[in-house]
């Protein structure tokens, strides 16, 4: 399925000043949590049933890569079943693996493929073509994968099937939840017990679900140990609400004056759930209602409403636990009296887009002025413009410009919002339901 199909086949959002955010909403199914569920399913014994999975494109591809290697998944856009076919039972597919803008599904099934008796070809879009891949390449290496990809450290990515994988002690050299599950599921398959340490928190969604799937993992402080599994078993998983798509009606609720809304059931993981800390200190009104567990995560209604915000210096710890809230959470900065300061972010520059450029010419095309440094950026307070912002293809970038136009003083135009429905499928819809003047153009 093409992302034309979900957005109604049109590329650019058009948002009218004015508006406020307000009634009970729930954004769709957690992008990362619904991609390991299918992970996990397809390699489990038994049948794994998910509520709540992202009808993305980023989370579809994920599903379809398991089909052509022999995965029955059956999913009728509320219930998606995975007949899992066991550790052992993925077979060859004659083509290259698409997987199209998702650099979550390419990296940990990199750590997966690595372990199978059968040779797999990697490739995506245009922009995860030139995303960093060395990172999972190297260690994967050290675990005795054979495994290859561009002279720049591109995809597509090669790998030989047949080598039987031995564990490794290794320490992330960058803070990345993608690198961290890639080595944990190809860590299921290596001979010994595989130790990963990570300096810096980032989301552990593997780690819980493998645990939901019979196979716990063991954390002391910073190390994370996973042994070569027997098998995994089958379990039902209820996928909670995307805290990461909250994001974006989290900052137009506070920037907009009379706004009251409630989110409902979100995954609010405390790998995940930094921008809160970060809103919080810039003054905004965030209360979490009806915390509960589910599926072996921490989720919440959020219940938001509209209040003055001050400008930060946003502390450095929280930014690896906030990586995909950034585009939101600049604009805030933006409306923030003062001055925000981002410093150990350079992250950003390696996702869908080089989020430190596309915020700046997003900026600079509404108004704002900002400077972008090498790992952040320097935010004043000032108001938006109308203009035309180019999303360079990021569904984060786009959303993030459509919440600012809320507050322009004129209309604000987003080019190329396609891939929105990678995380987003509805994002249109929703944003009108909750009171954003936003349409097609
Ligand atoms: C993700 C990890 C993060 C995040 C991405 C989803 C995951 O990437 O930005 O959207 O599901 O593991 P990194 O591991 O590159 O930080």
């Amino acid at each position: 399925m093409s992302s034309k199909n979900i957005t109604g086949n049109h590329s650019s959002f058009k948002v009218k000043p004015g508006g406020v955010i307000s009634g009970r909403l729930t954004v769709p199914g957690d992008k990362s949590i619904s991609h390991r569920a299918l992970m996990l399913g397809a390699i489990a014994e038994g049948e794994t049933t998910i509520t709540g999975f992202l009808q993305g494109e980023d989370t579809l591809a994920t599903a379809r890569v398991f089909q052509q290697m022999g995965v029955e998944i059956e999913n009728n856009g509320s219930l998606v079943k995975v007949k899992g076919v066991g550790l052992h039972g993925l077979h060859a597919y004659d083509k290259a693996l698409d997987f199209g803008n998702s650099g979550t599904s390419v990296r940990l099934m990199s750590g997966l493929l690595s372990a199978q008796a059968f040779d797999s070809e990697l490739i995506g879009d245009e922009s995860l073509m030139t995303r960093p891949m060395m990172r999972v390449i190297n260690p994967l290496r050290t675990m005795n994968a054979v495994i290859n990809c561009t002279d720049k450290g591109t995809l597509p990515i090669n790998i030989s099937g047949g080598n039987q994988l031995t564990a490794i002690d290794y320490e992330l050299p960058v803070a990345s939840a993608q690198l961290k599950s890639c080595l944990l599921l190809a860590g299921l398959y290596a001979e010994g017990t595989t130790r990963i340490t990570e300096n810096k928190t980032t989301r552990d969604h593997t780690e819980r679900m493998l645990g939901a799937f019979s196979h716990p993992v063991t954390k002391n402080g910073s190390k994370i140990s996973i042994e070569k599994a027997e098998r995994l078993v089958a379990t039902e998983i209820s996928v909670p609400a995307d805290f990461s798509s909250s994001a974006f009606f989290i900052v137009a609720a506070s920037i907009c004056p009379g706004s009251d809304v409630v989110l409902e059931n979100v995954g609010i993981n405390p790998t995940r759930d930094a921008m809160l800390k970060i809103m919080d200190l810039m003054g905004a009104d965030i209360e979490l209602e009806n915390a509960r567990e589910q599926s072996s995560e921490p989720v919440a209604d959020i219940h938001i409403k509209s209040s003055e915000l001050t400008g930060i210096d946003i502390p450095e710890e929280l930014v690896p636990i906030a990586i995909d809230e950034f585009p939101a959470i600049l604009i805030a900065a933006a409306c923030a009296k003062g001055t925000t300061r981002l410093s150990g972010a350079a992250e950003l520059r390696v996702k869908e887009s080089d989020r430190i450029e596309a915020m700046l010419d997003g900026f600079i095309a509404t108004g704002i002025k900002v400077e972008a440094t090498d790992d952040g950026m320097i935010i004043e307070n000032g108001e938006f413009q109308g203009g035309v912002v180019n999303s360079h293809g990021d569904h984060r970038i786009a959303m993030a410009f459509a919440v600012a136009g809320m507050v322009a003083k004129d209309p604000v135009v987003i080019k190329d919002c396609e891939n929105v429905a990678t995380s987003f499928p509805g994002f249109v819809e929703l944003a009108q339901k909750a009171g954003m003047d936003i349409n097609y153009e």
